[in-house]
């Protein structure tokens, strides 16, 4: 079997991606429809409609919608129920924001909201899709998470702790799912050229070392066995490399002061 083939074979005919309307969640829908996946597109906008049609012309794959918004406790069970009847190899838990700035300055609410997307959904997920994967002996997961999820981070304190969670669920499910033949990879990607950089008030032409959204996406799949945990960045990877190293006050004190630069 080619490369191509065992790949689709091991975790096809069916991918379901969240977030998948925008950023990252964009580009794993398109470098799995051109894989050869049939594609579930779980997100809120409308646009989605489009996107399936477009990506079903130009790789001759079936694209279903699933328009979903996350924060709502219905939309784990209504992804799940929608799916039922499909055979979902991959499961890729994407969807996911954060807030910068001083905690206390945040709305309660919508704090609420980026655990419920950031956090409930992808343990939930994880929970309704593993006897499914299970039953059909091979599959996969792919958590998006963030570097963020290495340490505490000042200004962005809540975001980097939900991304913790997925570090630490990802993780648990990694080697509890090993023996069933399903892996699990838990994405730490940096700064990504997405309209989440531009919201955190970054330019990705002038910011360094950003990657672009396609080919965090390539490299995760490229990665998909070489879990549990997967930096795609080799400069944040060298980055926090240094930072662990350092005793946690330091660190932490060393990253208040570059934010306030
Ligand atoms: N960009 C970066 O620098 C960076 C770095 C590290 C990690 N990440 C992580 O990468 C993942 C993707 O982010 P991105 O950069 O690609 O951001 P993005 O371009 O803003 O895309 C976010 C995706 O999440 C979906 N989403 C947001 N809120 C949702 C909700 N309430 N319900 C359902 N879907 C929702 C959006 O779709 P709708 O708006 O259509 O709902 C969109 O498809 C996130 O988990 C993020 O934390 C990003």
């Amino acid at each position: 079997m080619s490369d191509r083939n065992e790949f689709l074979h091991k975790y096809g005919p069916v991918a379901l991606v969240t977030g998948a309307s925008a950023g990252i969640g964009g580009s794993f829908a398109e470098a799995l429809a051109a894989r050869g996946f049939n594609l579930v597109l779980a997100a809120r906008r409308r646009e989605m409609e489009e996107q399936a049609r477009q990506l079903e012309a130009r790789h001759g794959v079936r694209v279903t919608v699933c328009q979903s918004d996350l924060t709502e406790a219905s939309a784990v069970p209504h992804i799940l129920a929608a799916t039922a009847a499909l055979d979902i190899g991959l499961v890729v838990s994407n969807a996911g924001y954060g807030f910068r700035g001083d905690h206390a300055s945040h709305d309660p609410a919508d704090l609420t909201g980026m655990m419920m997307v950031n956090c409930l959904a992808p343990m939930l997920l994880a929970h309704g899709f593993t006897p499914r994967l299970r039953a059909r002996g091979r599959g996969g997961i792919i958590f998006t998470s963030s570097v963020e999820a290495l340490l505490g981070m000042p200004g962005s304190a809540a975001y980097a702790a939900s991304k913790g969670f997925v570090n630490r669920l990802g993780e648990g499910l990694w080697a509890e799912l090993r023996p069933d033949n399903i892996d699990v990879l838990t994405l730490c990607p940096g700064a990504t050229a997405t309209d989440a950089l531009r919201r955190a008030g970054m330019n990705a032409a002038t910011t360094p070392n950003v990657q672009s959204p396609d080919e965090v996406a390539r490299l995760a799949l490229e990665n998909i066995a070489n879990g549990p945990v997967y930096l795609s960045n080799p400069h944040y990877e060298a980055m926090f490399k240094q930072l662990l190293a350092m005793p946690p006050r330091e660190a932490l004190t060393a990253m208040a002061g570059a934010q306030k630069k």
